[in-house]
């Protein structure tokens, strides 16, 4: 089969040529690409102990596994929420040896000797966590989704404060932080409600706060 001169190929056949060559090209390619994707190559699974609200959990995971996924996926914890899943929200805020971390961007293997509290680990629905009880009094939520987020990391603005911890609003570093609405927004910032609930979050942690100051 003799290849056509170009300078004798109409356009319409010019084309076809130029199409056939590209998908020629780019067929194979897709083709590769989707065998490995579905291909487990590289997934690594390892052995890994989570002590989540005081009871240790033995589990085998995908080393990729964030802590927010071993929570909701694993082991079936789904009051901490997965919003954004990139660190912006907030909603996945779990305390991790009584820090405030967002769970969805901490690895779940890298956190085998520490003790993790969820949401679930704060009161029971007969017997509230005072900031619970403050969300509930204060009406501090509309749909609820960012709620537990905004729990946990009341909590942690709770010791925070107690514990002389400054913020970047703090106008003396070295003196203990005001209670202030300034300053329980800022501690607070990280976490987003898409209902709006912030006056009423502001509230119930104002009052939790200042019934410990
Ligand atoms: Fe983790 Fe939004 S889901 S910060
Ligand atoms: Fe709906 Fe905060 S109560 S997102």
């Amino acid at each position: 089969m003799s290849i056509p001169n170009m300078v004798e190929l109409t356009r319409r056949e010019f084309l076809l040529v130029s199409t056939g060559a590209v998908a020629a090209i780019v067929v194979p390619k897709m083709a590769q690409a989707s065998d490995s994707a579905e291909t487990p190559s590289g997934q690594s699974i390892a052995k890994v102990s989570l002590t989540i609200n005081g009871t240790s959990h033995a589990l085998e995971l995908d080393t990729r596994t964030t802590l927010l996924d071993a929570l909701r996926e694993h082991l079936h914890l789904t009051g901490t929420k997965k919003g954004c899943d990139q660190g912006q929200c907030g909603a996945c805020t779990v305390l991790v040896n009584g820090r405030r971390i967002n769970s969805c961007l901490t690895l779940a293997v890298m956190h085998e000797h520490d003790a993790i509290t969820t949401i679930e680990g704060f009161g029971t629905p007969h017997h509230l966590h005072p900031m619970q009880a403050a969300f509930v009094k204060h009406d501090g939520f509309q749909c609820g989704y960012c709620t537990p987020g905004q729990i946990c990391s009341a909590v942690a603005v709770l010791e925070e404060i107690e514990a002389g911890v400054p913020s970047h609003v703090s106008v003396d570093l070295c003196a203990r932080p005001q209670t202030t609405t300034f300053e329980i927004r800022e501690r607070m910032s990280g976490n987003i409600c898409r209902c709006g609930a912030y006056s009423n979050i502001v509230e119930a942690v104002e009052e939790v706060v200042g019934s410990r100051a």
